[in-house]
């Protein structure tokens, strides 16, 4: 398998990365943190890593262009990244950071798909996996950028798999929920300011809003990942499959 992977140098896209190599993969990154990607390459010298904007074009068609050379094709494509975006009321968000939401969660997909998918076309099994969330499936007060960011997501999912469903290249997303680790601690805290409310009665309202009432680990969201990529997954396409103990709300009022 020859994978190539958005925002891989941490969190989820990191996950991915190492559970790919541990299935004997040739794997490629992204990412936008420079020291990150330096780090990485001490970490793990076997993935082959690129420091690039997703919302850069030419960043980014360079960074598949490399990744195809050296791999000589490309068969599963982790278009990954995204920001949370401002927290607030609507009529309180500033437009600009609207934009930047909208452009990595949404804009850089795009840029990834349109970049990948001639390469896709002459790969094994292929996939195309977006990375959506639970807020791509939900209402969720407070969040409106990153949650139309997501919601568009289902909508590129859906689409693409018709393009390209008779060129035999599968496009799914998955939709993490809130995942331990640093960026959820920065989301709370966001939305903690943002709603004048203590960060663990924040935690607290996101594990009783979960069926499970636990979070999840970027592992469980990569494992799902593997599975996808699998022949097991030959003919799922066009869905978006949650890996999030099952969220009932997201509410946070
Ligand atoms: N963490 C969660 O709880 C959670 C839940 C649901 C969905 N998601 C989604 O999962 C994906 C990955 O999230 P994460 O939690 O691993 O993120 P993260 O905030 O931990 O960041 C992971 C990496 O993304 C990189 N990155 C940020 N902007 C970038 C850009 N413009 N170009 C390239 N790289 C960039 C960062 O440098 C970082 O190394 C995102 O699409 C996110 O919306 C995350």
């Amino acid at each position: 398998m020859r994978v190539f992977i958005t925002a891989g140098a941490s969190g989820i896209g990191h996950a991915y990365a190492r559970t790919f190599m541990a299935e004997g993969a040739q794997v490629a990154v992204t990412d936008i943190d420079a020291e990150a990607i330096a780090a990485l390459r001490g970490t793990d010298p076997a993935i082959l890593a690129h420091h690039a904007d997703v919302t850069d074009e030419i960043a980014i068609a360079g960074a598949i262009g490399q990744t195809v050379e050296a791999f000589g094709g490309l068969d599963i494509v982790c278009a990954n990244a995204g920001i949370g975006g401002p927290a607030g009321a609507l009529e309180t968000l500033d437009a600009a950071e609207w934009r930047a939401c909208i452009d990595v969660n949404l804009t850089g997909a795009f840029l990834t798909a349109k970049h990948a998918i001639p390469h896709l076309r002459a790969g094994t099994n292929p996939l195309l996996l977006f990375t959506s969330s639970t807020a791509g499936l939900f209402g969720y007060p407070g969040r409106g950028p990153y949650n139309a960011a997501k919601w568009a997501l289902t909508g590129l999912t859906k689409t693409l798999a018709m393009e390209l469903g008779g060129d035999g290249i599968r496009v799914n997303a998955l939709a993490p929920g809130a995942v331990e680790g640093a960026r959820m601690e920065r989301v709370l805290a966001a939305e903690a300011a943002a709603h004048g409310r203590p960060i663990e009665e924040m935690r607290a309202q996101y594990v009783k809003g979960v069926s499970m009432r636990s979070w999840v680990t970027a592992e469980d969201i990569a494992a799902t990942a593997l599975f996808l990529a699998s022949p097991a997954a030959r003919r799922i396409s066009g869905q978006v499959i949650p890996v999030d103990g099952h969220t009932e709300t997201l509410a946070p009022l």
